[in-house]
């Protein structure tokens, strides 16, 4: 039987619910991750709340009932649960389509477990081909621009305000292959919030939807 795209996301939010046993969640942002939203309301009893990557997630959440709590008053966090744009078998990830890039990394640090959920199409040889966000501090954009151009990338600015207030420009054309080296030169450039290559801190568990059920990659 074929599954469309939001079928696949629907299953592998499912079940991504396994792994939510107690205590707060870390969320993450997209399509994907408002399926898992869905998912973690039926559950709601099990949990103390939830901290969002993103003013969206946190507003679906409330909806659902679920309490949100600021990351700055939680000390410990078991699992992330986020999507990806692009993930490679390293469990490298390339992130940020919805633009929560910083804040989808922030709460991925905190966490104990990073659970990538991603329909099939999302599992790359090689990140670079979905054009790679970075957050820049308005100010800094034309300079950061023509630093990664330097890189090979062509850079477009995107027509989009975080929830940081700062812009993002997708960088097109990279054909990346030391995800670790790429994000670290990066986040070096002066102005550059984060990138969206999450390769240093990569996911722990990836949960992967294809035609034949979901898949459990670990590293
Ligand atoms: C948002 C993200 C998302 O995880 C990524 O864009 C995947 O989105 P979707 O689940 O809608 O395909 O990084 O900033």
């Amino acid at each position: 039987m074929a599954f469309t795209q939001d079928e696949l996301k629907q299953q592998v939010a499912k079940a991504a619910i396994e792994y939510v046993k107690s205590g707060i969640i870390g969320v993450g942002t997209g399509s994907t991750a408002n399926y898992f939203i869905d998912e973690l309301a039926k559950v709601k009893h099990k949990i103390d709340g939830a901290v969002a990557s993103s003013e969206a997630s946190a507003d679906r959440l409330r909806k659902h009932g679920i309490e949100v709590f600021d990351l700055n008053s939680v000390n410990s966090m078991d699992i992330y649960v986020d999507g990806a744009d692009e993930i490679t078998e390293h469990m490298h990830m390339l992130k940020g389509g919805g633009g929560a890039l910083t804040r989808e990394k922030i709460v991925a640090a905190v966490a104990k477990t990073f659970i990538c959920i991603c329909d099939e199409t999302k599992y790359v040889p090689v990140l670079g081909k979905f054009p790679l966000p970075v957050e820049v501090l308005p100010m800094a954009k034309s300079y950061v621009a023509r630093e990664l151009t330097k890189l090979g990338g062509q850079p477009q600015l995107r027509n989009f305000t975080t929830d940081n207030g700062n812009v993002i420009l997708d960088v097109h054309g990279l054909v990346i292959k030391d995800p670790i080296a790429m994000e670290a030169t990066i986040n070096q450039m002066v102005g550059v919030v984060t990138n969206g290559l999450f390769a240093a801190r990569p996911a722990n568990i990836l949960l992967l939807a294809t035609k034949d059920g979901v898949k459990t990659i670990t590293k």
